[in-house]
């Protein structure tokens, strides 16, 4: 992995373009850049200008511009002149691979050297169901023509620590993962590797699976919470539909019911789980440890 740095002096050299950034990753992305590369190397794409994170990218010294993936118009514009370019999967309910293709034609027209998309851990083979918007969107940039690297994220971490109140209150942790493993890592982790991939040398071309150095079971998560709270909370495994109903019962969108219970069930088949470690070897250190995110959110209160 012996990626090297590119040029971070000078004027007029490669511009940066992020999208999505004003979201919880983009944001991230944008720091970690910024601890790289002086910020008027990068661009950061808005929906709109009057969000209070692209007010604060500006008084930083970072352009904006308006790239929105639903106006195809927007992107060809906002990529002018973009040498690298990191699209951040959409977060849209519907309609996500025509925007994430719009990207891709607008990144094509503009000639970006370099695409890099957050895609799913082992995208080509899950059968997660987020997974078919990912395989699909990898096949539109292969055929495009655009070099491009692909990110391909495991199930974050913070999905997880969301839990904890509801699990404190209730002292059960729910879910049909059985005894599948996750090796979750922080979005701080996954914005890292972003930053590094945006500002190394060498990257078209190359397919990472990121995920967390260390795995655990929705049982093992369920006792570390127990542990750190010093109370009882135990895991309790339920069928797919069930799990499903009951988040929709918690007031939770359909199609969030059906993601986050689709992903218990491919984690119970071992998709979201790896130990190849290449987002440690990318950041050049150890993932966040599990662990000390749940002893943080068990003793901060929330939940009591
Ligand atoms: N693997 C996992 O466990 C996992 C978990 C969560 C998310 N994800 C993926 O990672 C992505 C980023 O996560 P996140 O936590 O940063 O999500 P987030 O906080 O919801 O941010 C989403 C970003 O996308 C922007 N966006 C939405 N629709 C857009 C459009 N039509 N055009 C341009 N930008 C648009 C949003 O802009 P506004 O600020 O204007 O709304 C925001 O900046 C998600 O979209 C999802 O695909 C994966």
């Amino acid at each position: 992995m012996a990626a090297k740095e590119i040029e971070v002096t000078g004027s007029g050299q490669s511009r940066l373009f992020v999208t999505g950034s004003t979201g919880e990753l983009g944001r991230l992305v944008i720091g970690e850049l910024l601890k790289r590369i002086p910020p008027g190397r990068i661009v950061a794409g808005v929906r709109s200008p009057d969000h209070e994170v692209a007010k604060q990218f500006v008084a930083q010294g970072i352009e904006i511009r308006v790239a929105d993936y639903a106006q195809p118009e927007t992107l060809v514009k906002a990529f002018q002149g973009i040498d690298r370019l990191l699209l951040i999967s959409s977060s849209a309910d519907d309609g996500r691979l025509a925007q994430h293709e719009n990207v891709i034609n607008a990144a094509k027209a503009a000639k970006v050297g370099l695409l890099a998309y957050t895609s799913l851990l082992h995208a080509d083979t899950s059968a997660l169901g987020i997974s078919e918007d990912h395989r699909r969107t990898e096949a539109i940039l292969a055929a495009s023509g655009v070099p491009h690297v692909l990110l391909r994220h495991g199930w974050y971490m913070e999905n997880h620590v969301h839990l904890i109140p509801t699990a404190l209150q209730h002292e059960v942790v729910l879910g049909c993962a059985g005894e599948g493993r996750f090796s979750t890592a922080s979005r701080g982790d996954f914005a890292e590797a972003a930053a590094v991939v945006l500002t190394t040398e060498g990257q078209a071309g190359r397919i990472y699976e990121l995920a967390g150095d260390e795995s655990y079971t929705l049982a093992d998560f369920a006792a570390a919470i127990s542990a750190a709270a010093g109370r009882p909370v135990a895991y309790r495994d339920m069928p797919e539909a069930d799990y499903k109903r009951m988040l929709i019962d918690m007031k939770l969108p359909e199609v969030v019911a059906e993601l986050i219970a689709d992903a218990d069930t491919g984690a119970s088949r071992g998709e979201l789980e790896d130990g190849a470690q290449q987002l440690s070897a990318l950041i050049g250190r150890p993932t966040a440890a599990w662990r000390q995110a749940v002893e943080r959110a068990s003793t901060a209160g929330d939940g009591q």
